[in-house]
C-alpha cells in the first residue's frame, strides 16, 4: 500500500484508540452469569454478588489461571454464561474455558489475512465477544462479523459487516458486537483516516442478514441528494465545499448501548477527520454526526436523536467510549438517563427518551472549554488549546488525543449511585503541520512525559456523583492508561492497572482493601459471576504492550516489565493457587557502541516519525505490540542486514515492509536513532538502584 509519507505520519497520531463494541440485549442476566458485555443491557458492568465484600476480600486469592496463546493483549472482557468462560482476543481469536477449572474447552481462529495497513493494526487489537442463545459472536480487523456455535466453537456464519479492502475507504473492526432484539448490532474503525463513511450495521442473530445500516456522515453531495431527512440536514453542516477537503468518516468503533425499554440503540461517533479545523471546510458547523451521541430506533436503524459532544473538534474529542443507561433522581424524580464520560474530559448526563440535556462537569483538568454551559448544553471555548489559532501552531492539550477517559469500561453501583471509572491525565503537544495531509496535525503523546511538574502525566480511579457532577474520591494511578472496572454489591470497586496489578477499593469510601500483583499490565474490565454457591471475579490480564490504544502508546499503557503474555486469571475466597508472575524481557545490552552522532540520531528521529516505523515499533522504539519485534531487542545479524531489511524488504513475508522510499542515508540515520533508544532503555533498566 502506497501512501504518501505525511499521510502516514499523521496515521501514526490517529489510530489512538480507534476500534470499536456492539451492544447485546438478550435476556436479563441472572447474577450468576455474565452474558453480555456490561453484564446487563444498560452496561453498568455492576454485579449484586455480595459474597466477596468490603468484609471479605481480604481473603481473595487466586483459584485457577489460564494462559491464552497470543503474543497480543487482551481487552475484551471475559462473559460467563452456563459455567463456561468467553473471551475474545487479538485476530479474532476465541477461547472458551470451564468456569471451575480454567480448562480450555475450545478455540477459535478465522485466520485473518492482513490487506490494508488499518487491517494490520486492528487484527491486534479486539475488544471482546457477544453471547446470545445459542451462539458466540466476534467482529474481525478484515471487518467480517462471526457467529460460533457456542458449545463447540464451530462458525455457522458470517457476515461482510464492512470494506476492509481498501476499495471504499478503510474499515476494520476492533469493537465487540453487541445484541439485542433477535439481532447483533456492529460498527466499525476507520482509524481516524477521513476516507469512506462511517456506519453501524444490525445483522439477524439466525442467519447473519443484514437488517438496516445508518451512515453517520453524508455521501458525497456530488452524488445527488442524501438519503435521508437527517443525512439532508447534516449534509448543512459541513460547511462549503467540504467533501473535497473531508470525507468524514465518523466511526462507531467501541459505543453501542441496546436500550430494551426504550428499544433504542445509542451508539457514539468518532470525530471528523482530518482533525485540524483548518483543513476542513472553513464554515463548517457541527459536521453531523460526528463526535455525537445518537439514538436509533433498534428495529429499524431509524434516527431519534442527537446530542452534539465536542463542536469544532481539533483533538479527536470523541464520545465513542463506554455510553450506559441508568434510572437517576433528577430533579426529585426519577429519569432514565445515558451517561458517557468521552475523551473532551466532560461528563455527560442525557435524557434517554429525548437526547436532552441534563447536566454536565468535567471530571479531569480541561483547557480546550470552561464548563457546559447548562442553558445551551453546549460548551464554552477557551483559546487554550486551540493550536490552529497560535501564531506558532502549536499547543500543550488537555486532556490528550487519547481521551481523558476513553473506551475501558465504566462501572455503576446502584448502592452508592456512583460512576466508576479510569482517567487519564496526559498532556499532549499538538502541532499544525500543513503536510500531514490526512490530520494537519503532528502529535507529541509522550510530552507529559518530559519531566515539567506542570505537565505531569498519571492516571487515576474515579468516583463520579452523575446526579452532584462532582467526585466523590480518586485514587492515584502511576501511568495514564487504566483497566476498565467492576462494581459489586459487596460495596467494592475493581481494577487492574497499567503496571500491573490487580485491585480492589471500597465503593464509597475508595479505602484500598485488597492488592494482587498479576505481574501484566491489565487494560480489560473484571467480571464477576456465581457457581455452585462461590462468587468468582475473572480478569484478563497481559497486554504485551499497548494492547488497544493502537500499537503507539506504550508508554502510557505499561510498563516493560508488564509487558507480559495474556492470560486470564479466576479469583475465589480462600483460594490458595500459587502465582508465577509472568515475566517481561529486559532489553539486552545492544550489539554495536552508542551512536555518538548526535545530529544523526536526531535525524533518525525525525526520520523514524515521518516514515512511519512508529506506526508498528511504537514512539520512541517502544514497541506496543507482543506480536511486533521490538527494535531495542534487535541482535548483531538484523544490525549487519539493517538496510536490506528496512528498505529492501528483506523479511517482508513476516510482515516488515520494504521501504524503498527510505534511502541509505536516511536507514543510517534511521538504525542510529533505533541503537541510541536501545542503549537508553538498556541503560534505564540496568541504573543502579
Ligand atoms: C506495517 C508495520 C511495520 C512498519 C511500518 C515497519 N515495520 Fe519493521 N517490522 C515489522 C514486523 C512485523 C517485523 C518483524 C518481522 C519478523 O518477524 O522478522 C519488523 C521487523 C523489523 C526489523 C527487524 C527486527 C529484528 O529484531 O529482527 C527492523 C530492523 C525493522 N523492522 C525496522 C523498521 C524501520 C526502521 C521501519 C521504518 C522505516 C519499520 N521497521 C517499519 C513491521 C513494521
Amino acid at each position: 500500500m502506497k501512501r504518501p509519507v505525511a499521510t502516514v505520519r499523521l496515521r501514526v497520531n490517529a489510530f489512538i484508540g480507534a476500534g470499536m463494541v456492539l451492544a447485546c440485549t438478550t435476556a436479563w442476566a441472572a447474577s450468576a452469569d455474565w452474558p453480555l458485555l456490561g453484564r446487563n443491557a444498560d452496561m453498568q458492568h455492576n454485579s449484586p454478588l455480595a459474597q466477596i465484600n468490603d468484609g471479605t476480600v481480604g481473603r481473595l486469592g487466586l483459584e485457577w489461571m489460564a494462559d491464552m496463546p497470543t503474543p497480543d493483549g487482551l481487552v475484551g472482557n471475559p462473559l460467563v454464561v452456563d459455567g463456561v468462560v468467553y473471551q475474545g482476543g487479538p485476530m479474532a481469536r476465541v477461547y472458551a474455558n470451564d468456569l471451575k477449572t480454567g480448562k480450555l474447552l475450545w478455540s477459535f481462529d478465522p485466520k485473518i489475512k492482513t490487506t490494508t495497513l488499518l487491517v494490520y493494526w486492528a487484527q491486534r487489537v479486539n475488544r471482546g465477544l457477544a453471547v446470545s442463545g445459542d451462539k458466540v459472536f466476534i467482529g474481525a480487523a478484515d471487518c467480517r462479523l462471526y457467529a460460533l456455535d457456542r458449545k463447540t466453537g464451530k462458525k455457522i456464519w458470517d457476515a461482510v459487516a464492512c470494506d476492509a479492502t481498501g476499495k471504499s475507504g478503510l474499515f476494520a473492526i476492533t469493537g465487540a458486537p453487541r445484541v439485542g432484539g433477535g439481532m447483533v448490532f456492529i460498527g466499525n474503525a476507520c482509524g481516524d483516516s477521513g476516507f469512506g463513511r462511517g456506519h453501524v450495521d444490525a445483522f439477524d442473530q439466525r442467519t447473519g442478514q443484514r437488517k438496516w445500516r445508518f451512515y453517520t456522515v453524508p455521501a458525497n453531495p456530488a452524488l445527488g441528494r442524501q438519503k435521508t431527512p437527517e443525512l439532508q440536514r447534516a449534509e448543512k453542516t459541513w460547511g462549503t465545499g467540504w467533501y473535497a477537503k473531508s470525507n468524514g468518516c465518523g466511526s462507531v468503533w467501541e459505543a453501542i448501548t441496546y436500550d430494551e425499554k426504550l428499544q433504542q440503540v445509542y451508539i457514539g461517533v468518532d470525530g471528523p477527520s482530518p482533525w485540524n479545523p483548518k483543513t476542513r471546510a472553513a464554515d463548517a458547523g457541527d459536521e453531523l454526526f460526528t463526535n455525537s451521541i445518537v439514538a436509533l430506533d433498534a428495529r429499524t436503524g431509524k434516527y431519534r436523536w442527537h446530542y452534539k459532544v465536542t463542536p469544532n473538534d481539533g483533538w479527536n474529542y470523541t464520545p465513542t467510549g463506554h455510553i450506559m443507561i441508568a434510572e437517576l433522581p433528577i430533579g426529585g424524580s426519577p429519569r432514565r438517563v445515558v451517561m458517557s464520560a468521552p475523551k473532551n474530559g466532560f461528563f455527560y448526563v442525557l435524557d434517554a427518551k429525548s437526547g436532552g440535556f441534563v447536566s454536565a462537569n468535567n471530571f479531569t483538568p480541561v483547557n480546550w472549554a470552561s464548563h457546559i454551559d447548562p442553558k445551551t448544553g453546549r460548551p464554552v471555548v477557551l483559546p487554550d488549546a486551540r493550536y490552529w489559532e497560535k501564531a506558532d501552531g502549536k499547543a500543550v492539550v488537555l486532556p490528550s488525543v487519547a481521551g481523558g477517559h476513553t473506551w475501558q469500561p465504566m462501572s455503576f453501583n446502584e448502592q452508592t449511585g456512583l460512576v466508576y471509572f479510569p482517567v487519564s491525565v496526559m498532556p499532549t503537544l499538538m502541532e499544525s503541520d500543513p503536510n500531514a495531509i490526512v490530520g494537519g496535525v503532528v502529535t507529541h503523546d509522550y510530552y507529559g512525559f518530559g519531566g515539567d511538574p506542570k505537565w505531569k502525566a498519571y492516571g487515576e480511579l474515579v468516583a463520579w456523583d452523575p446526579v452532584k457532577q462532582e467526585a466523590r474520591w480518586r485514587a492515584p494511578r502511576t501511568l495514564p492508561f487504566n483497566g476498565g472496572t467492576l462494581t459489586t454489591a459487596g460495596n467494592l470497586v475493581f481494577e487492574g492497572t497499567a503496571d500491573g496489578k490487580f485491585e480492589a477499593f471500597a465503593a464509597d469510601s475508595g479505602k484500598l482493601l485488597w492488592s494482587f500483583d498479576a505481574g501484566g499490565a491489565v487494560q480489560s474490565a473484571p467480571a464477576t459471576v456465581e457457581v455452585d454457591g462461590r462468587q468468582f471475579v475473572l480478569v484478563a490480564v497481559g497486554n504485551a504492550g499497548a494492547m488497544n490504544l493502537g500499537t503507539t502508546m506504550a508508554r502510557a499503557s505499561s510498563t516493560l516489565a508488564t509487558r507480559t503474555p495474556s492470560r486470564l486469571l479466576a479469583f475465589a475466597l480462600d483460594s490458595k493457587l500459587a502465582y508465577q508472575k509472568p515475566v517481561g524481557k529486559p532489553i539486552p545490552q545492544p550489539p554495536r557502541p552508542r551512536p555518538q552522532d548526535a545530529p544523526l540520531v536526531a535525524k533518525g528521529a525525525a526520520a523514524y516519525e515521518a516514515v512511519g516505523c512508529a506506526y508498528c515499533h511504537g514512539h520512541d522504539v517502544e514497541t506496543a505490540n507482543g506480536s511486533i519485534k521490538d527494535l531495542r531487542f534487535a541482535n548483531a545479524e538484523t544490525h549487519d542486514r539493517f538496510a536490506g531489511i528496512v528498505i529492501g524488504g528483506l523479511r517482508a513475508k513476516n510482515g516488515m515492509p520494504a521501504h524503498p522510499q527510505v534511502s541509505m542515508e536516511e536507514a543510517n540515520a534511521l538504525q542510529a536513532y533505533i541503537l541510541d533508544q536501545a542503549w537508553r532503555g538498556y541503560d534505564a533498566a540496568n541504573k543502579k538502584p
